[in-house]
């Protein structure tokens, strides 16, 4: 379907702004998602990125508690998309060495625009592919995920954290932020209308009244997308306790999304 230019460049507003996620991006004609205009105007809006902007920064503050003032720390972003979580550290922390894992070479393309430095590796490759290549035994400090674990099934998931638990060196972090499955259909109906009110919201709070209940179908889009395959907070924590983290949590939730993850605490020697 051709959109008009005036709708797709009221999405690219509220992508920007927040208030679309990025999984629900629409898809445009040429087969972009044009990633690059809404980070533009992703610096123009500023903080009405709330939620997404929350949970990053979020994801940015455990890493302070973590590793403190350490230097030259290794990291992985694991689906990196077009590097916006990267870009967030790297800008921070400018000396870390950054590996940015994806598996659509056009989003790669995007993350070495926004996050090009000498210190930064590029790795094209599948979820799939990485969790049965070779494991570089505690190789990173921090590895981190945004948006995208929830395409894998839970047997991959597990799989994943268990290769992620023995990359990371002792005293390292993972974390994601992801949507996860709500426990049960009337947990997913309070928490999609939660979505739906916390879009509105943003939309009101934006001066956009006239676009109020335009997006109320974005959760049910979201659950119908066959690529979207979320797993339970619960089942997730437990894969991650499986895979040997200590310290799991699940640090802040808003409806479906997510910031979870733990730490691979230093062997106690047993004297
Ligand atoms: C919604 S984007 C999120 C990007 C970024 N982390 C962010 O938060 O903005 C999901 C990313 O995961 C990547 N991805 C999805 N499934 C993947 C898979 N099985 N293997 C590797 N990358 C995958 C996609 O190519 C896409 O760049």
């Amino acid at each position: 379907m051709i959109r008009s230019h005036m709708e797709i460049l009221q999405n690219m507003l509220l992508i920007a702004r927040g208030i679309i996620p990025s999984f629900t991006r629409p898809t445009y004609v040429d087969g972009t998602n044009r990633t690059n205009i809404a980070i533009a105007t992703e610096k123009v809006v500023g903080i009405e990125i709330i939620e997404r902007r929350r949970l990053v920064k979020i994801l940015y503050d455990l890493y302070r508690y973590r590793f403190g003032n350490k230097k030259r720390l290794v990291l992985l972003d694991l689906g990196c998309g077009d590097g916006i979580l990267s870009k967030y550290i790297q800008s921070r922390c400018p000396e870390n060495t950054f590996y940015l894992l994806d598996g659509s070479s056009k989003m790669l393309a995007e993350a070495k625009q926004n996050t090009l430095g000498p210190n930064v590796f590029y790795i094209k490759q599948t979820f799939e592919k990485y969790i049965s290549s070779e494991v570089d035994e505690s190789y990173y400090d921090f590895i981190y995920s945004a948006n995208a674990i929830h395409h894998l099934d839970l047997s991959f998931i597990s799989k994943l954290y268990a290769k992620i638990f023995r990359e990371l060196r002792e005293g390292g972090l993972f974390m994601n932020i992801d949507s996860v499955l709500p426990s049960s259909d009337l947990s997913e109906r309070w928490q999609f209308n939660m979505w739906r009110d916390w879009t509105n919201e943003a939309l009101q709070n934006s001066g956009l009244n006239d676009q109020i209940g335009r997006y109320d179908d974005i959760p049910l889009q979201y659950k119908m997308k066959p690529e979207n395959k979320p797993s339970s907070l619960f089942d997730q924590l437990q894969a991650l306790r499986d895979a040997g983290f200590e310290d799991v949590d699940c640090f802040y939730k808003y409806s479906i999304f997510a910031i979870f993850g733990g730490a691979k605490n230093p062997k106690r020697s047993n004297g």
